[in-house]
């Protein structure tokens, strides 16, 4: 095609990622992570990931090209996250950005994180629908977005008050002695289990805080995990200090229901009472077996068609940057020039 190639950079977790479209092309994804040093502390550790984005960076850009075949003359345009994300982890990012842009002299495009795990859509089955709500679940972020325009109609109806699902999934695996990322451990572990072993509470799901469609609540879409966690907590200690073995499995199964099930009944609520007939489900957590299975029966039951990216663009990376960027040129958007700095709590 002779659409515009764009060359994207994500930095605003412990992601250093480089990718490269043309259009709904992807060309090259390149992604180098700082997880293994975070391992110890049981999180992202901010310092450590930016020092890890400006080792990675250089290599990380040079792979992508190499495996796009082309070289930086080549690319048309620039883009980078400027947010949200962790605030010196964003800055590595963009100086890398715009340091490409002042010796290239190619127009650089500014990019919100959030939307760009929705505009990623495009590489796996093309064009997105006008119309689109979507659920986003990673170990940075938990939200639901209603998009009329991918550049110019993005609204966040709802996210988490505290921690994020994927963190929920971090912190109870570290306290059932699990390691770190939990999430795949738990999926995994849960399907040994029984999801109605114990019944977790479902963060913000009171009437107080749902409310109605008519008179919504003040949390109708929203999050809260750390309850959760924190029952997990008093549950595993109960146990303990009676000397019992923690059922282990059945707490892993059940704990993911709780997530499981108030994410999906919230996500599909937000599209049927506002319209949307189409979800796009994206971050991390978005490989967790139980809730691809529960959001697709949700969503078939409602009748929304359900997108989920393949799982290389549902985690963080800077294919899905690039592929925002491309449909931002597409609409005739300027570029953002180089006097913009980095937003790390821009919604
Ligand atoms: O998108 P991502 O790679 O990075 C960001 O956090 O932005 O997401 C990582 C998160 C971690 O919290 C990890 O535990 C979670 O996604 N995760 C999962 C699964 N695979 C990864 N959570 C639940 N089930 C999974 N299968
Ligand atoms: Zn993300």
């Amino acid at each position: 095609s002779d659409a515009p190639l764009i060359l994207g950079i994500e930095s605003s977790c412990d992601e250093t990622g480089v990718g490269i479209v043309r259009g709904t092309e992807l060309l090259a994804n390149t992604v180098s992570t700082s997880m293994e040093q975070h391992v110890r502390f049981g999180g992202v550790i901010p310092e450590i990931a930016s020092r890890a984005h400006l080792e990675a960076m250089v290599p990380t850009l040079q792979r992508a090209l190499d495996t796009a075949g082309v070289g930086l003359d080549d690319v048309d345009g620039l883009a980078v996250t400027s947010g949200p994300g962790l605030s010196g982890a964003l800055m590595v990012g963009v100086a890398a950005a715009k340091a490409l842009a002042v010796a290239t002299g190619k127009p650089l495009y500014a990019v919100n994180h959030l939307v760009a795990h929705v505009g990623v859509g495009v590489l796996d089955g093309g064009e997105l629908p006008d119309r689109l709500g979507a659920l986003l679940v990673s170990g940075g972020h938990t939200e639901i977005l209603k998009i009329d325009s991918l550049t110019e109609d993005v609204e966040l109806l709802g996210a988490t008050i505290d921690d994020a699902a994927g963190e929920a999934y971090d912190k109870v695996a570290r306290l059932l002695g699990l390691g770190y990322p939990g999430g795949p451990v738990i999926d995994r572990l849960a399907k040994e289990g029984d999801g109605k072993a114990i019944r977790f509470p479902r963060g913000l799901s009171l009437p107080k805080f749902v409310g109605t469609a008519e008179a919504p609540g003040k949390h109708r879409y929203d999050f809260s995990f750390s309850g959760l966690k924190t029952a997990v907590a008093r549950f595993v200690e109960q146990y303990q200090a009676k000397g019992l073995e923690v059922p282990v499995a059945d707490v892993a199964a059940s704990f993911q229901e709780a997530v499981v099930d108030v994410i999906t009944k919230k996500a599909v609520m937000a599209c049927t009472e506002h319209g949307m007939e189409n979800l796009l489900l994206g971050g991390g957590v978005a490989a967790n077996s139980r809730l691809r299975q529960l959001l697709q029966a949700r969503c078939d039951s409602a009748g929304i068609a359900l997108r989920i990216p393949k799982p290389s663009l549902c985690t963080d990376n800077g294919a899905m940057i690039a592929a925002l960027a491309a449909q931002v040129v597409a609409a005739g958007v300027a570029p953002s020039g180089l006097g913009f700095a980095t937003d790390p709590g821009q919604p």
